[in-house]
């Protein structure tokens, strides 16, 4: 799994486009913002898929969480989360934080298989009108090899 640079942005904007299609896409300026902002860092196979996340203040947030279709169900979301939480707890995060679509039962089942339990829900979150749930997760346990990345 690689680290992401502000170079990969437009890289980031064609992985997002070819995962959420016929949904709301992220261009190359919103990807280098959120790779920009204190405590925003991004995980990623390029050309398969990638993760942006957020930890600050003890608390970490997914932004998105995406693979390419093709690349499904080969252990990669899988894999970008777990890099994503090691890194989070190594900067100091507690928990981690995420919302996913009432309807999205891929993502529901990966977030599930790493913990993740729902504490809210949020009306009309995404500008198509769905639902999202906020699930959450403890970091605690993850052991200082684990966030060195290995
Ligand atoms: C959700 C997503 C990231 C999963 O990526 P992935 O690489 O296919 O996930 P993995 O192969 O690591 O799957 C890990 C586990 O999650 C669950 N899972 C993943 N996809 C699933 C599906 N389509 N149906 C049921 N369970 C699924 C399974 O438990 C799976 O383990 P298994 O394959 O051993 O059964 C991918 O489907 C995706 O990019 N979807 C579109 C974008 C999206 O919804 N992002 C999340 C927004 S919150």
């Amino acid at each position: 799994m690689k680290s992401c640079i502000h170079a990969d942005a437009p890289a980031l904007a064609a992985l997002h486009a070819g995962c959420f299609v016929g949904r709301e896409a992220w261009g190359a300026e919103a990807m280098a913002l959120m790779l920009r902002m204190p405590g925003g860092f991004g995980l990623w196979r390029p050309g398969a898929g990638f993760v942006l996340v957020r930890a600050i203040a003890g608390e970490a947030e997914i932004l998105t969480l995406a693979v390419l279709p093709e690349a499904r169900r080969q252990g990669l979301g899988q894999g970008l989360m777990a890099a994503a939480l090691a890194r989070a707890a190594a900067r100091g995060a507690a928990a981690m934080l995420l919302e996913v679509a009432t309807d999205n039962a891929p993502a529901q089942a990966l977030y599930a298989s790493l913990g993740f339990a729902k504490v809210g829900r949020r009306r009309r979150y995404y500008a198509d009108g769905r639902d999202a749930l906020v699930l959450r997760r403890e970091l605690a346990l993850i052991p200082p090899c684990a966030a060195a990345g290995r």
